[in-house]
Formats: C-alpha cells, sequence, structure tokens
C-alpha cells in the first residue's frame, strides 16, 4: 500500500475516534465535523513527519551499510532521483535491483571458481602425461638398459626428449595465453599484405599436407594484394594454428580451402576443412583452455587444446571477431575477420 494512503488511513482513525467522542460529551453535529476535520488534518501531518523520520532514517542506515560495502546508491542521489516517488517503494525497488546485481555478480564468482577448480585439473593433466612417460624411460634406461641394448636406450632417449618438447610447448602455450590475458602482449598494428602472409604460411605447412596428402587450396579472385592492420607475426600465429588443425583433423586425401572476403571496413578470412567435424554441442567451446572433443582425444591427435584460445585471444586483442560452424562428417569452417588499411596506414 502507498506511504501516504496509509498515513490517511490512520489519520482518519484516530480522527473519527476523536470526534466520536467529542459526539458523546456534546452532541452536536457541527462540532463533530470540526473536530473530525482538525485532527485528520493534525495527525496526517504528525504521522507524515514522525513515520518519515523513522523510516527514512532507517532506510538511510542500511543505504549507508551498503555505501560502506561500496555496494550501492548514496541515500540522497537515491532521493533526488526519486523525488516524486513514495520513498519506500523508490528504496523497495533499488533494495530488489541490488539483490539481483548481487546474486548474478555471486553466480558469477561461483562459475569462474568452478572454471578456476578444471583449470588446474586439466592442468595437472597435461603435465603429467609427458612428465610420467620421461620418468618412465629414464627409469628403464637407469637399469642397465644403455649397457644391454645401445639402439632402444637411443629410441628411448629420443621418446623422452618428445615428450620435453612437448612440456616445452605447453609451457610457452600458457605463459603466452596468461601474457595475452593481462595485457602483457601488445599488438603492434602494421599495414601487410593478408594474401602474401597466406602464402607465406601454407608454404610452412605443406609438407605437413602432404603426408595426409591434404590439398590446399587458396581462393583468391586476383591476384592483387588485400591491406590489412594488424599485427603480422600474431595473426601468422592464428592462420598456422587454424591451417594446422585443418590437416590435422582433416581426412586423408582431404581439402583444406582458405577463402578471403572483403567485407565494408573488414575483411573476412575463412579456412575450411573436409574432415570429421565437430559435433553441434562441442562448437562453442572449441575456444575454452584445454577443450579437446572425444574424438580428437581417442585418435590421440592434437596437442593440449591451448590453440583456438590462442586464437580467440589474438583475434579480440585486434578488436575483430573470430568464429566456427561445423557439421559432423562433413567439415568445419572457422572464420575471423580482420581491419582493412586505410591508404598508407
Ligand atoms: N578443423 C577442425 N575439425 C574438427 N575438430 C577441430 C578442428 N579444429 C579444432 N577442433 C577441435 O577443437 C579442439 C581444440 O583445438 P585447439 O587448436 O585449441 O587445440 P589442439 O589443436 O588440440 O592443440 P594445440 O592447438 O594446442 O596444439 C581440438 O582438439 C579438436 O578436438
Ligand atoms: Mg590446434
Amino acid at each position: 500500500m502507498n506511504f501516504r494512503l496509509l498515513v490517511f488511513y490512520i489519520s482518519a482513525i484516530i480522527a473519527l475516534s476523536l470526534a466520536s467522542v467529542s459526539y458523546f460529551y456534546v452532541q452536536n453535529w457541527t462540532h463533530f465535523a470540526f473536530i473530525a476535520v482538525v485532527s485528520l488534518i493534525i495527525s496526517f501531518i504528525l504521522l507524515t513527519n514522525i513515520l518519515h523520520r523513522h523510516i527514512l532514517n532507517r532506510i538511510s542506515n542500511i543505504y549507508k551499510l551498503i555505501r560502506s560495502l561500496k555496494l550501492g546508491k548514496d541515500m540522497k542521489v537515491l532521493l533526488a532521483e526519486h523525488a516524486s516517488e513514495d520513498p519506500i517503494l523508490s528504496t523497495e525497488r533499488e533494495v530488489k535491483n541490488w539483490a539481483i546485481q548481487k546474486s548474478s555478480e555471486i553466480d558469477q564468482l561461483k562459475a569462474q571458481e568452478k572454471f578456476r577448480r578444471e583449470f588446474l585439473s586439466n592442468i595437472s593433466h597435461e603435465f603429467k602425461t609427458p612428465l610420467f612417460a620421461i620418468q618412465g624411460y629414464i627409469e628403464t634406461l637407469k637399469d642397465g638398459m644403455i649397457e644391454d641394448d645401445i639402439e632402444m636406450a637411443n629410441n628411448f632417449l629420443n621418446k623422452a626428449s618428445r615428450n620435453i618438447d612437448r612440456l616445452t610447448y605447453l609451457l610457452n602455450d600458457l605463459d603466452q595465453i596468461s601474457k595475452l590475458e593481462t595485457g602483457q602482449i601488445t599488438i603492434n598494428k602494421e599495414k601487410f599484405d593478408v594474401i602474401e602472409l597466406i602464402l607465406e604460411t601454407v608454404d610452412h605447412l605443406i609438407d605437413k599436407a602432404r603426408k595426409q596428402n591434404i590439398d590446399i587450396v587458396i581462393d583468391i579472385k586476383n591476384n592483387s594484394p588485400i591491406y590489412v592492420k594488424a599485427d603480422k607475426q600474431r595473426i601468422q600465429q592464428v592462420l598456422v594454428n587454424l591451417i594446422d588443425n585443418s590437416i590435422k583433423y582433416g581426412k586423408q586425401d582431404g581439402k583444406t580451402k582458405i577463402n578471403i572476403y572483403p567485407l565494408f571496413d573488414q575483411i573476412l578470412v575463412e579456412i575450411t576443412d573436409n574432415g570429421f567435424g565437430i559435433e553441434e554441442k562441442n562448437i562453442s567451446r572449441v575456444f575454452e583452455r584445454f577443450f579437446r572433443t572425444d574424438k580428437s582425444r581417442s585418435r590421440d591427435i592434437g596437442g593440449s587444446g591451448l590453440g583456438l584460445s590462442i586464437v580467440k585471444h589474438i583475434i579480440e586483442a585486434h578488436q575483430q571477431t573470430v568464429h566456427a560452424r561445423s557439421t559432423e562428417g562433413i567439415g568445419t569452417t572457422f572464420g575471423f575477420t580482420l581491419e582493412k588499411a586505410k591508404g598508407n596506414t
């Protein structure tokens, strides 16, 4: 109920009671009406003032508490904002909003906590696998394999060394993600021809593609360069991971297609393969750190699942977007945008 209406009803009850008492003694209707009106006005003014002060003081204390916890608005600001409204109603609304905001913050904190726990378990798992392998090889070598079978010992040393390389890649990737997240890696934008960069990157990966007899086709309409403004080295990293994924998760004798689409003030680069694809439910998760689909885990291909997370960070640090679409058994497309270079900049 509205605050003023409530005060009015209470005042009316008081006024009627007083007027009835006076009628009982004086037996005069004019006198009754006079007492009723006067006491209604006086009790309305008094009650409004007393209750207002009393309630507002308490609300003010609640606000002081909220404010001291840096959680809400200043009471004065609130009252100024809702000067024409009922203070109890506006306070109720403010507190409700505040509670909703707090509960969404708590949900966010819970999600972060869950993410942190998963991250720690993923990271220890990723480190354990190569470490245990190295430990196994070294134990066997220590147990006399060097004297018994030098060829096998060499083989074990090579395997141990490959596992150390894997640990090094993992650490480098993690180091890069944390630097990108904390803004320690700065994006040095320059003007360059994206077609030239794509050709150069494909050149690095062509041997790997040939091993699986995968054809890499670059769809260039004409031979003219397309200039973009971005960090060339980081964009090459993006291209390497996306093309490398298209080969790793592509099929034998398959095809990787690279398309470049000019947009208004951006260009869109898309890398499409006809590999085993990604399940619908996993598409949005492939950019998460350490995420690998069950298929790539079971076939023991792929790396640690950090590549696409780095790709996302790099593209977002350029204020651009990256997306994925895929149909299981048909293939996958990853696309990202880049800023077109204007004039000489
Ligand atoms: N083109 C693709 N086709 C099918 N699945 C893909 C494709 N690209 C990525 N994926 C899936 O997404 C996962 C994450 O990819 P991401 O590049 O982040 O990691 P990775 O390739 O496994 O390891 P890294 O890139 O760190 O060496 C992959 O493990 C794979 O399951
Ligand atoms: Mg990858």
